[in-house]
């Protein structure tokens, strides 16, 4: 029988891409979004798929995973990703952000282990950190004294860990994801979603601070791979061993040189324009990939021009649609 899977914030970035591969590898796929800020249309490739079933609401209904499951018996991994995906709305919601994207996490994974499901993977965060100067950043580097930014941050640390302790649990603590279908609109959206309309519109790109800070940028089809190297689907025979991995590149390049890359790519001659820097920002981020590699043939496949490339394009095919 092949092994269902449940996907948790599906109508998102990174659930829709996931949804995609799994699909491809004739895998049943059940999707769980309360589109709050998901988007429909990121389901548009799937939603007719036969394998593919939708179930609208919250990670918070009490026994979600259970009913599912009584509905899906198939369904053998849980890849729980939704959550409330913005750091400032966490600062200003932080009893919501902790109940959503801790206590739902606790509470589906208590759900996966008494269900006997195979694997639960959880979308992590770099944000786990906090500002750490020690540069690439280990998985071992978060202590009980870390000192997080945002709400948003603490959350994922402490889901992470409670999945991490689990013997189904596997945490991806993921760096900055880029690729097609990232919003670009709100000003809380990845910066090279932002750079990326700004300059397919003629625009000049806006560089908060010196662009001198530097950050490791991983393409969602590396992110997918991850995912699925976490519960040995695909060309992954063995899942990871339960635990927490970093999820990136072990690259970083400075937000400035990035900015020249995107204008060189997409034909912009507008002179960046340079705003102060945004409050809060962290300097650097680089992360240590070595868990991951030691533990699985999984390798960062898509180098950053090539990945912005497609991104560009991705944007270009939905403005012809
Ligand atoms: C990312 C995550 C955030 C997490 C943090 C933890 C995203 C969208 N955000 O934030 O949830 O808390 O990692 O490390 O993935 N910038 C510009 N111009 C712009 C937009 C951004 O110069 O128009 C700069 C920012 O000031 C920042 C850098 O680009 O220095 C990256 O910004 P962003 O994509 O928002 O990600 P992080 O700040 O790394």
């Amino acid at each position: 029988m092949s092994r269902g899977c449940l996907i948790t914030g599906v109508a998102g970035f990174v659930g829709s891409h996931l949804a995609e591969a799994l699909l491809a590898l004739n895998l049943p796929v059940v999707g769980v979004d309360n589109f709050f800020s998901g988007h429909r249309e990121n389901m548009e490739s799937f939603q007719n798929h036969p394998d593919f079933r939708f179930h609208e609401g919250s990670v918070e209904e009490h026994g979600l995973l259970g009913r599912l499951r009584k509905e899906y018996p198939a369904l053998d991994v849980c890849f729980h990703l939704a959550a409330i995906v913005s750091v400032p709305y966490s600062v200003d919601h932080e009893e919501e952000t902790m109940r959503v994207n801790w206590r739902a996490t606790e509470d589906l994974l208590r759900e996966a282990e008494d269900l006997g499901l195979s694997r639960f993977v959880f979308a992590g965060s770099a944000a786990e950190y906090g500002e750490d100067e020690r540069l690439p950043l280990l998985e071992g580097y978060i202590t009980p004294e870390t000192k997080h930014l945002s709400p948003y941050g603490r959350a994922k640390h402490l889901s992470s860990q409670r999945v991490a302790s689990s013997s189904i649990g596997v945490a991806l603590r993921c760096f900055n994801i880029y690729g097609p279908r990232q919003d670009p609109r709100s000003p809380y959206s990845g910066v090279i979603s932002r750079f990326i309309d700004f300059a397919l519109a003629r625009e000049p790109l806006t560089i908060f601070g010196d662009g001198q800070q530097t950050r490791d940028f991983i393409y969602v089809a590396d992110i997918v791979s991850a995912y699925l190297a976490a519960a040995g689907l695909g060309d992954f025979r063995m899942p990871l061993p339960p635990g927490v991995y970093n999820a990136g590149t072990g690259v970083s390049i400075s937000i400035l040189e990035l900015a020249d890359t995107i204008r060189d790519l997409a034909g912009n001659a507008f002179p960046h324009r340079f705003m102060p820097e945004r409050p809060g920002d962290i300097r650097h981020s680089l992360a240590s990939i070595a868990a991951l590699e030691n533990n699985s043939p999984w390798r960062p496949r898509v180098q950053l021009r090539e990945g912005l490339r497609r991104t560009i394009d991705g944007v270009g095919l939905q403005t012809l649609a």
